[in-house]
């Protein structure tokens, strides 16, 4: 039986935004990686309707709405979005938070969209084929989709501990989802090998046209779970697609 993550993101989210400490100004694509000041894959914003999925304390939606962007957050734990209302109207910018499933956005209109973005939430999702439906739904024609998720090689290791030589542990064609306790939950995390994403993609008619496994920036201040084995093997796999026509 897999976990009920939104129960574990529940009773996590505090522990969890204690010891990330995310910009509210740029977006982040995952721990000790560069930004989107980096990477540079979003364009301009201004004016544009974002849909960020798994927003959690939604700190890519307010960077989103800063640039002038009318930003939708959309994430299944109440209590990650009780501290998204808290953050934004603390940086006073309007983000519009809807609580769900990522893979429900009946409440969008059709070609609705500019730029759907998720940052480190779709490794917690089983079916992404049913998300990339209903993102083709509500994105305009050519629009994007932008996400971050744990690289699938990052499944293969245990780098925690640095005394023992780096062993790959678990096989990549091993796709059985795994349960993880981390800030005093449990989740169910799912394997997306590189090959399985780029077709569900092109079965749901979207182009993929970027895929970076960014290396971790060589400086700056580490994320609390940093492991020297992150500078051997990605940890964060980002892909942009863009919707073809139907
Ligand atoms: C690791 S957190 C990332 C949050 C945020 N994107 C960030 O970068 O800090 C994963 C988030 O995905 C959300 N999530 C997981 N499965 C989801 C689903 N099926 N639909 C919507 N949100 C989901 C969780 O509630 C959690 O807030």
């Amino acid at each position: 039986m897999p976990a009920d993550n939104a129960a574990a993101w529940d009773r996590a989210a505090a522990a969890y935004l204690a010891v990330t400490e995310l910009p509210t100004d740029v977006a982040h694509y995952g721990p000790d990686i560069g930004t989107e000041a980096d990477f540079r894959l979003l364009g301009d914003l201004k004016g544009k309707r974002v849909l960020e999925l798994g927003c959690g304390a939604a700190q890519n939606s307010i960077a989103f709405a800063k640039q002038g962007a009318i930003a939708i957050g959309v994430d299944l734990s109440a209590e990650m979005l009780a501290h998204a209302r808290r953050l934004a109207d603390q940086e006073e910018v309007r983000v519009e938070l809807r609580h769900g499933d990522m893979a429900d956005l009946a409440f969008m209109r059709a070609e609705s969209v500019d730029l759907v973005f998720s940052a480190c939430a779709f490794g917690f999702v089983d079916d992404l084929s049913r998300v990339f439906r209903q993102v083709h739904r509500v994105l305009r024609t050519g629009a994007p989709l932008v996400f971050s998720l744990p690289h699938p090689a990052y499944h293969l290791i245990d780098g925690r501990h640095a005394d023992q030589p780096l062993l790959v542990r678990r096989s990549y064609f091993d796709t059985e989802a795994v349960d993880i306790e981390r800030f005093g939950a449990i989740f169910t995390r799912y394997h997306h090998s590189i090959a399985d994403l780029h077709t569900a993609l092109v079965r749901s008619s979207f182009s993929v046209d970027t895929i970076l496994e960014p290396a971790p920036t060589s400086s700056g201040p580490r994320s609390t779970d940093w492991q020297e084995a992150f500078r051997f093997v990605p940890r964060t796999l980002v892909i942009r697609a863009r919707k073809e026509g139907n």
